[in-house]
């Protein structure tokens, strides 16, 4: 993690991210891994949403500072979705390797945040649970050609082991459009976007995607 230099060749961007999934799919887990670089076996489940900062470094010179909202992911709390991924830059859904239903889930919320999310929201979509290849049900190839398909970013995590937990927020970060943050800008108070994205991955098939 770095701070914000106090320099004006300094580039600072801050973005809100939301994360989406169904319970239990381990939303909480990344983040805590991504926040703290820790892990609990036994997390409770989330009520409501909770709110965490994290800023990295993409290089010398850029800082990215995100604004997270994890998501409740149990059923009763979906109506409240909506007021965390409104004005979101992007976003990370995510389902389990081990559960196949919660691949379907996360086709929905993509869905959702496809038609109804900022029209250039960066999506990424995050496979977690590696660590328990055991138990996979649902194939790398077929997740990839679906995130491929509905323009997503795409990568199997493991909060457990931290695999690829740096490596999708950081994906994330240079997927945005940084270019407009060339001028420093100090953090403003929470929820309010000081820039907004301008890109997003094409779909790869033309007229074809599902999502
Ligand atoms: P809700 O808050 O109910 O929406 O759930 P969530 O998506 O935030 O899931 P949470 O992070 O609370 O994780 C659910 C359970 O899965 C917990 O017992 C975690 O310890 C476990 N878990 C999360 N990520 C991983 C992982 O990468 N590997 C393994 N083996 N277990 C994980
Ligand atoms: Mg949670």
């Amino acid at each position: 993690m770095a701070g914000v230099r106090d320099s004006s060749s300094t580039k600072f961007a801050q973005f809100k991210l939301v994360l989406l999934g169904e319970s239990a799919v381990g939303k909480s887990s990344l983040v805590l891994r991504f926040v703290k670089d820790q892990f609990d076996d036994y997390r409770e489940s989330t009520i409501g949403a909770a709110f965490l900062t994290q800023t990295i470094a993409l290089d010398d010179s850029t800082t990215v500072k995100f604004e997270i909202w994890d998501t409740a992911g149990q059923e009763r709390y979906k109506s409240l979705a909506p007021m965390y991924y409104r004005n979101a830059n992007c976003a990370v859904v995510v389902y389990d390797i081990t559960q196949a239903a919660s691949l379907d889930k996360a086709k929905s919320w993509v869905k959702e945040l496809q038609r109804q999310a900022n029209e250039n929201i960066i999506i990424a979509l995050a496979g977690n649970k590696l660590d328990l290849e055991a138990k996979r049900q649902v194939d790398k190839s077929v997740a990839e050609a679906y995130a491929q398909e509905c323009g997503l970013l795409f990568f199997e995590t493991s909060a457990k082991s931290g695999e690829n937990v740096t490596e999708l927020f950081t994906a994330i970060a240079k997927a945005l459009p940084l270019e407009t943050a060339s001028t420093r800008q100090r953090a403003t108070p929470k929820g309010v976007d000081i820039t907004r994205p301008s890109r997003r991955a094409p779909a790869a098939s033309g007229g074809g995607c599902t999502c």
